[in-house]
């Protein structure tokens, strides 16, 4: 788990350095440093470490270029603010400290970048101990590392592969994080599932792994009410519209959802937010069985619409609807939800930029500059409401598919606020929750995208 060493432990200074001020910094550097930096041509480029002996042969000092990083917006060519994330990756082991010389520099944001960073998946294979941090002064360090170990535990979940990780170990995750912070956890299975909420049950029914619907619940009951769900599909095969081998590869990360959505919770209740919090993840296997639905079939839902199964694919947005039907009914001053959804708002996207969707305009606006505050980027896209025709089914209230291979994205959305028609204040986040290569802050494999984003929106709302 991510942690800093006590601000004054002993530990080798790291000085980042902006292009800009690298010129000074040079004139300043002692005189055998200097003359070593040109030896190997250092120059402060993103990324670039040059690491300086002491006259012992000890290890003295670091530098590290940061580019344009250090309080730079992402939207910025060539400023990556999560630079100090790949620090961990390029040091020996051993205790390190961030020595400030940048007026640009920001202590906060690179020690959460370096923690980041720090992440190893470690349950089937140990990697050496990394390069360890001192908390600089002046940063809240426990906030960072609270934040950084809901990332952890996130990615943890993400990328453990589904064979160790089914519906009853998705609720295990939440039974945990609830014992953690005195919530309260309540869990559908069975008939109960099936009589109650009649989408999960028919997705998951093919899965010997029982379905279920989990639902933690934590704060003052008088506090605003916000509501987190999260798409908790175990793995997805697709059902019986099966994808081929390719499109089934990565599909244990089609909980990333549900574990955006922990890593959120785990932030908030950790913080005290002023709010009442409610975390609904229906969780599933979506699996190939005699008992599997089917294509065609019509499942009346939880809110009393009638669905047709066009496509068995289109598992995470049923399983959602009826999760989002109970969210409306209790009428909560913030909805949203999380889901790896679908592959048009990746090929629309790609892999770092969740698209999100809201009516709200204001809160769209919120939205966008917690992302930025967070170092957690999203891009809106709409709710075009004409494309809601697209879902029309001759059988049924609603087809879970349109027929066609346009605005794929956005007609899920679209499904999604048919679940949910009281609440206004609704952010659906449609996310990847992988990283498909390492970047700095952002190791390859399992990611936690927007929970660092709502978590900073919160706050925003409800703490001022
Ligand atoms: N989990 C997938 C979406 C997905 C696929 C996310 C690849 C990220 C990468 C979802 O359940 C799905 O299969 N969606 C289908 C919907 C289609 C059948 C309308 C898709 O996007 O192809
Ligand atoms: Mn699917
Ligand atoms: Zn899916």
């Amino acid at each position: 788990m991510p942690a800093l060493l006590p601000p004054g432990t002993p530990a080798v200074p790291v000085t980042c350095l902006s292009k800009e001020c690298w010129p000074a910094m040079r004139e300043a550097l002692a005189p055998q440093h200097r003359a070593y930096c040109a030896a190997v041509d250092f120059a402060p480029k993103a990324g670039r470490l040059v690491l300086l002996p002491g006259e012992d042969g000890t290890l003295a000092r670091v530098l590290y270029g940061v580019g344009k990083g250090g309080g730079n917006g992402f939207g910025e060519p060539g400023g990556d603010r999560l630079i100090a994330g790949k620090l961990p990756g390029l040091l020996p082991p051993g205790n390190y400290r961030f020595d400030v010389e940048d007026a640009a520099f920001d202590p906060a944001e690179a020690t959460l970048a370096w923690l980041l960073g720090s992440y190893r998946f470690t349950r089937y294979k140990t990697g050496r101990a990394g390069p360890a941090l001192v908390a600089p002064d002046g940063v809240d360090a426990g906030e960072i590392v609270r934040i950084a170990s809901a990332v952890a535990m996130g990615r943890d979940l993400v990328n453990t592969p589904a064979n160790d990780l089914g519906p009853a170990e998705i609720e295990a995750a939440t039974r945990d994080l609830a014992a953690r912070h005195g919530a309260a956890l309540a869990v559908t299975l069975g008939e109960d599932l099936a009589r109650e909420f009649p989408l999960i049950h028919a997705v998951g029914a093919a899965s010997p792994r029982a379905p279920r619907l989990i639902d933690l619940t934590w704060g003052a009951p008088d506090a605003p009410l916000v509501i987190l769900v999260g798409k908790g599909v175990a793995f997805d095969t697709g059902g019986l519209d099966i994808k081929p081998s390719s499109g089934m590869l990565l599909m244990k990360k089609d909980m990333g959802g549900a574990a955006a959505s922990l890593a959120a919770a785990d932030m908030i209740m950790g913080a005290g937010l002023p709010i009442r919090l409610r975390l609904l993840i229906p969780a599933v296997e979506n699996a190939v069985s005699g008992d599997a639905f089917r294509p065609g079939d019509v499942v009346r839902s939880r809110a009393g619409l009638s669905v047709e199964v066009g496509n068995t694919d289109a598992e995470g947005r049923l399983i959602l609807a009826d999760a989002l039907a109970l969210a409306d009914a209790e009428t909560p001053d913030l909805l949203i939800d999380f889901a790896t959804l679908t592959g048009a708002a990746r090929v629309a996207l790609g892999p770092d930029l969740p698209a999100y969707f809201t009516e709200d305009d204001a809160l769209a606006d919120a939205v966008m500059r917690a992302g930025e505050a967070a170092m957690d980027p999203v891009w809106r896209m709409p709710l075009h409401a004409p494309y809601a025709s697209l879902l029309d089914s001759k059988v049924a209230d609603i087809n879970n598919v349109s027929g066609g291979p346009f605005a794929g994205a956005i007609t899920a959305a679209l499904f999604l606020r048919r679940f949910a028609p009281k609440t206004k204040a609704h952010v659906h986040f449609d996310l990847y929750g992988w990283n498909p290569s390492s970047k700095p802050g952002r190791p390859e494999g399992g990611e936690v995208q927007t929970a660092r984003l709502v978590y900073a929106l919160l706050k925003g709302r409800y703490r001022g």
